[in-house]
């Protein structure tokens, strides 16, 4: 018996950052969108004890080790229901690692919600969202899906209606980037400067609302971004070559180094990642529409 659950990628419309907070997290104000690239974990009885395996082209930065999200969920959930956490995780990756799309967090999200479908826990939603908050910052996010406001350090969620579906493509780069180092330089960079509290933009909340391209591409801001381009700053040449082509937005997704580019339809969004595909920085280009569900046993 087995059971195997697909959990999809994230794209920030809006990332806000505020301060660091004495605990070293930084107050965000972060509208999430599910977009269709998916990782599954599948979840299977194993007498050995915890077992983790990665498939994907990204399967070797994959630690099979228990610093694996997918692991810890899996270890969090048996300690909390008491029982011995025999089970083997299988990760079929297919989102890029260390890219800013929470690929790390859908896995914790996928072992914990098929931990609980094998186990028959039987948790509550509110019990598994708040495993997930413990797990990581944009692990709460991976399991609802859809679009949703995030504050605190990104795991409170506030859900929000979506009018339409948005095109996109992802340029996963040659390197990854590490989130805490982005942070960091963020830091570096803010030094002496007032930072305001974080909100949520209003056109961001209403182009998603109306589900309309040209708005959100006028309103999508992240404040990661000059730091994710200052650590990796063969970033702008991508950016540029997917404006180039017909991007309504390009942007850094998350703390990067991934590069999202919201095209006005399918076709614009394949001839974008046709032309990312020729650029230096770039490894791959792919195309996704958002939103989509959260975390699903299939
Ligand atoms: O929550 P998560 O483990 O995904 O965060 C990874 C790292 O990103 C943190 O250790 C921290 O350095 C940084 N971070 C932050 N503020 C947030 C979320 C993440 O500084 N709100």
């Amino acid at each position: 018996m087995s059971v195997t659950v697909r959990v999809p990628a994230k794209v920030n419309v809006q990332l806000a950052v505020g301060a660091a907070r004495p605990d070293g997290f930084h107050e965000l104000a972060n509208v999430f969108l599910a977009v269709g690239l998916y990782d599954e974990v599948t979840a299977t009885p194993s007498p050995d004890g915890l077992r983790i395996t990665c498939d994907g082209p990204d399967a070797a930065q994959v630690p099979l080790d228990r610093t694996n999200l997918a692991a810890r969920a899996a270890l969090a959930l048996a300690e909390r229901y008491g029982r011995a956490p025999d089970v083997h995780l299988h990760i079929a990756k297919d989102i890029p690692v260390a890219g800013g799309m929470a690929g790390g967090s859908a896995d914790g999200a996928g072992a914990l919600l098929a931990c609980d479908a094998l186990w028959g826990t039987g948790a509550s939603r509110e019990e598994l969202l708040d495993i997930c908050a413990d797990l990581g910052s944009d692990v709460p996010f991976s399991l609802v899906g859809g679009a949703a406001l995030g504050t605190g350090r990104g795991e409170r969620l506030t859900e929000l209606e979506v009018g339409g579906a948005f095109h996109w493509v992802f340029a996963t780069a040659t390197r990854g980037l590490s989130t805490p180092a982005v942070f960091r330089e963020f830091d570096r960079l803010a030094e002496g400067r007032d930072i305001s509290e974080p909100t949520a933009s209003r056109p961001v909340l209403d182009a998603l609302a109306k589900g309309d391209p040209d708005a959100l591409a006028a309103a999508v801001t992240n404040d990661l971004q000059p730091a994710a381009l200052s650590l990796f700053p063969d970033l702008s040449a991508t950016l540029a070559a997917g404006r180039e082509a017909g991007a309504l937005a390009a942007l850094v997704s998350g703390s990067g180094p991934t590069t999202a580019f919201l095209a006005r339809d399918e076709e614009t969004a394949e001839k974008i990642a046709e032309a990312l595909r020729s650029t230096p920085a770039c490894r791959t280009a792919r195309t996704a529409t958002g939103p989509v569900p959260g975390a699903t046993v299939l």
